[in-house]
């Protein structure tokens, strides 16, 4: 039997999260995050590059939850309209929760507790909100066992998400953002205020913290590829830090994640810049007559592109901008689909780079 222990409040002792290995990890971590902080100002055209990365990160984390979706299908269901199969759904309100969080931070600078429940509204579609009813249980996937019991009264999980966001919103403790942003995971985590969703809102709020707390401008980095592919032992440092108090395994996991996913972002964005150069350079010497730069970076902003996208951005007729696609895939920039009644348009070589 799992005896139910109470979830402290924050801030934990520091003793126990500020290791002499854990202050080791953590300026590698931060160092690589200042770097991608810095490289991503000097992408030309930001929108491109959240669109890329936020999407492929909708995927990710969606696949936590065994939402499996290809990158092509996700593109598809943005460029049209129409109906969506389930799973494509679920990744793209994913993906809306991201921006609807950021509208939020960037407008007001902090979350309150019905901005979580708004996130979280948002990734499962339903309004069941805040946990009202007790019952909700941590099971091991494999054996069904009981590994954790959350709060289960609605004042007690309400208490312990304004103990959290006042340490969310702004860093009281003298921990350091990065150890700080692990803590706060683990706490939402194991508040488990939602009966679904839980995850995916936590991970949500990992990279709002991290603009909130100037250590990103835009939200480019995401820990989920890192947590799919080291899945057992974050189950396992969860479940260590609730059953035994040891803090310092899972903050270190937390910032090697940090650190790889950095890493991984920056390389992403330097082949994106370089990609993005090499086709303008191609365009301007085989297709003089239709360069403009902003046709270039929709393209990349859009990698599934059509007419109507081309007409908006560029206020052309329909005959022009159709006229400007039809030359592209001429040279090779782009390759035409049907979809329905629908042709798109795709960046390949654009696509492959997002897909590493
Ligand atoms: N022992 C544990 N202690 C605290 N939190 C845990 C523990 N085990 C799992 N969790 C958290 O619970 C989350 C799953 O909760 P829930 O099913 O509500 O979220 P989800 O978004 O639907 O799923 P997923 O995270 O799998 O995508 C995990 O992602 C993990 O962060
Ligand atoms: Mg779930």
């Amino acid at each position: 039997m799992n005896s139910i222990k109470k979830l402290e409040k924050l801030p934990p002792k520091r003793d126990k999260v500020e290791t002499v290995e854990i202050l080791r990890q953590l300026s590698k971590s931060s160092r690589v995050l200042g770097e991608l902080k810095g490289i991503a100002k000097t992408i030309p055209n930001q929108a491109m590059l959240i669109n890329a990365v936020v999407l492929q990160e909708a995927k990710d984390s969606s696949e936590i939850e065994n939402i499996i979706t290809t990158q092509d299908e996700l593109y598809k269901a943005l460029a049209t309209k129409g109906k969506q199969p389930l799973q494509v759904k679920e990744v793209i309100n994913y993906r809306r929760a991201i921006f609807t969080g950021f509208e939020l931070i960037k407008k007001q600078g902090f979350l309150r507790i019905k901005d979580i429940e708004t996130i979280q509204k948002t990734i499962v579609e339903n309004n069941a909100g805040i946990r009202a009813m007790a019952g909700t249980v941590l099971k091991n996937d494999k054996t069904g066992e009981i590994v954790y019991t959350p709060p289960q009264e609605k004042d007690e999980i309400l208490n312990l998400l304004s103990n959290l966001l006042e340490h969310f919103n702004i860093n009281q403790t003298d921990l350091s953002p990065l150890i700080n942003l692990a803590v706060l995971h683990y706490q939402f985590e194991s508040i488990h205020p939602f009966y679904d969703g839980n995850g995916r809102t936590g991970r949500i709020l990992n990279i709002l913290y991290l603009i909130i707390n100037e250590l990103l401008d835009i939200p480019i980095l995401y820990l989920s590829s890192y947590i799919n592919e080291n899945k057992s032992d974050y189950y396992r440092l969860l479940n260590q830090v609730n059953n035994t108090g040891k803090w310092d395994e899972y903050i270190l996991y937390m910032l090697k994640a940090v650190e790889e996913t950095s890493q991984k972002t920056i390389e992403k964005i330097n082949n994106i810049k370089e990609q993005l150069s090499k086709t303008i350079v191609f365009v301007q010497e085989k297709e003089p007559k239709i360069y403009r730069k902003e046709l270039i970076e929709l393209l990349f902003e859009q990698p599934y592109s059509k007419i109507e996208f081309v007409v908006d951005r560029l206020k052309v007729e329909r005959k022009a901008a159709s006229r400007y696609l039809k030359r592209l895939e001429g040279i090779g920039i782009l390759k035409s689909e049907r979809i329905g009644r629908e042709t798109i348009y795709v960046n390949k070589e654009l696509i492959e780079i997002l897909k590493h």
